[in-house]
């Protein structure tokens, strides 16, 4: 594991912003996998900033995301593609045919899983996995588990996790209770893997995830078995344990 020790949010976002750049120099046609939430937002400022530079060019890039909400469309302000279009795509020169999330509006759980899996199958697997990291050690929307997942399905919402996003919509009762997420097969298959932390909040659940018994019941604890993560976390989310 490579750790970087930012000082704050906006570093940790300049460092991962640097680093998701830098793979589409080297590798043009990248495949992205990306992540919504609050934490990857500086890094997508950075990413923009460095587009507007004249250093990246997107026009040959793909990107898959983590998850959706079940039940919410691309318009819904508070969609992960709307977000994704708001935060990054719209601002970069990025083709949005070849930008993916799970389809909310497929009401067919199987249906969606099948086609998402059916469709990072055909781009060749993910060159770069974006993660963030939820405060029960939650990965994309996989949960707390008797299992690890392995491919795209739909979850359940923790009520942590639906608590903790109910700040995107005006109320708790507002979230979406169901979700589709990529599976943690998938995140693991990614070439390498990007997890960015920051926040005091998140210290206590990233050293049981990254020092702790590897398990089902905190998902984040598998990224340990990856052969190449990266660790990018502010100092109040690293403290002295990184
Ligand atoms: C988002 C995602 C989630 C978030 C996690 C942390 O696509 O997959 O796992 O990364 O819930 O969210 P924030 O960054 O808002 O604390």
């Amino acid at each position: 594991m490579i750790v970087y020790k930012a000082e704050n949010k906006e570093d940790a976002g300049r460092i991962v912003g640097n680093i998701l750049s830098a793979q589409i120099v080297t590798k043009p046609e990248s495949v992205l996998g990306l992540a919504t939430g609050s934490t990857p937002e500086t890094a997508y400022e950075r990413m923009v900033k460095l587009y507007e530079q004249g250093d990246v060019d997107y026009s040959k890039v793909k990107t898959v995301n983590l998850d959706e909400y079940k039940g919410l469309s691309g318009d819904d302000s508070r969609s992960y593609r709307f977000f994704m279009n708001e935060k990054l795509f719209n601002r970069v020169n990025i083709d949005k045919s070849n930008t993916y999330l799970p389809d909310g509006t497929e009401s067919d759980s199987e249906t969606a899983c099948t086609d998402y899996d059916a469709i990072i199958e055909g781009l060749g697997g993910i060159d770069i996995q974006l993660l963030g990291l939820g405060c029960n050690g939650h990965i994309g929307f996989n949960e707390p588990a008797e299992y690890f997942s392995l491919s795209t399905q739909c979850v359940d919402l923790a009520e942590s996790t639906i608590s903790a996003n109910s700040r995107f919509f005006s109320g708790a009762d507002e979230v979406p209770r169901q979700a589709y997420t990529m599976g943690i097969g998938t995140i693991m298959r990614a070439e390498r893997v990007l997890l960015m932390v920051t926040g005091e909040n998140k210290r206590d659940i990233l050293v049981r995830a990254l020092n702790g018994e590897v398990t089902p019941r905190l998902p984040a604890s598998i990224l340990r078995f990856h052969k190449n993560l990266i660790l990018v976390g502010d100092k109040d989310a690293l403290g002295e344990n990184f």
